[in-house]
């Protein structure tokens, strides 16, 4: 099947649900970044070298690493692709403000991976296994529309990942000794979360425009969801998976979508 298009008739639609002009956001980014160099600052140095963590730590967490620094480059990539094709200069804005907070978190994973010691010859190998969310970026990174990465990327993705699945990365991090990871994904739950509520106002613009672009969407959904379930090792973190799809599908459903099924 040809891949489907939708348009924005009405691109008044679509606003910006934080209403950010370039000097806002910029104000908003130097109060985030104090906030998190101020954090830094406040970790003692085995933070650093990572010699505080328990034992066999890093030989594990090095997928998330793989995890958490890929889909940051991921977005940086996709994002600027969105931002190129936007129609229409509201969402253009969103997504310019996004490349940006992307670039930022993609910087802050580097540092994790270069302060655990971890060659970067090792960094992509651990992101290319199978259980990654390697599959899904892949997927998103070779497509051109902005509404479809908009849809796939923001709404799906970041809309089930978002705001909750941060925090408990933060606290697993934290309760291994790891506090560098956990500063860095406390500090960008704004930024995701930002990036999920202007995702919910293009999808509700959408709706509201044509009625019909529901289907399209549910057929958006239906392609990414499956890619995600690799992330649930068949089944074996089942609660992550329904805290996971269970996020997701607290913005989607009232919107009229419905569940996508996963057999694992
Ligand atoms: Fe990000
Ligand atoms: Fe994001």
């Amino acid at each position: 099947m040809a891949r489907r298009k939708i348009t924005l008739r009405d691109p008044s639609r679509f606003k910006d649900p934080h209403n950010l002009t370039w000097a806002k956001y910029i104000e908003i980014q130097a109060k985030e970044r104090a906030r998190y160099e101020a954090e830094l600052a406040k970790l003692p140095p085995e933070a650093f070298d990572f010699s505080g963590v328990r034992p066999g730590y890093l030989e594990r967490a090095i997928e998330q690493f793989a995890n958490n620094y890929w889909p940051e480059e991921a977005a940086t990539h996709y994002i600027a692709t969105a931002a190129a094709h936007a129609p229409f200069e509201e969402l253009k804005k969103c997504c310019l403000f996004q490349l940006a907070d992307e670039q930022r978190h993609m910087e802050m994973d580097r540092m994790v991976f270069e302060c655990a010691g971890i060659p970067e010859r090792d960094w992509r190998p651990a992101w290319e296994q199978p259980g990654t969310t390697y599959r899904f970026f892949q997927h998103i990174l070779q497509l051109d529309d902005p509404f479809e990465i908009l849809v796939k990327a923001n709404f799906v993705g970041e809309g089930a990942a978002g705001p909750g699945s941060f925090k408990v990365l933060a606290e697993g991090a934290e309760a291994r000794g790891d506090l560098l990871s956990a500063v860095n994904h406390r500090a960008r739950i704004r930024d995701e979360t930002r990036h999920i509520k202007y995702a919910q106002a293009l999808v509700k613009a959408l709706l509201e425009d044509d009625p019909n672009n529901l289907e399209v969407i549910q057929q958006w959904q239906d392609d990414v969801i499956p890619l995600f379930a690799d992330v649930a090792k068949g089944g074996a973190r089942r609660e992550w998976w329904d805290n996971f799809i269970g996020g997701y599908y607290r913005i989607a459903l009232p919107l009229g979508l419905r569940p996508t099924p996963v057999s694992f």
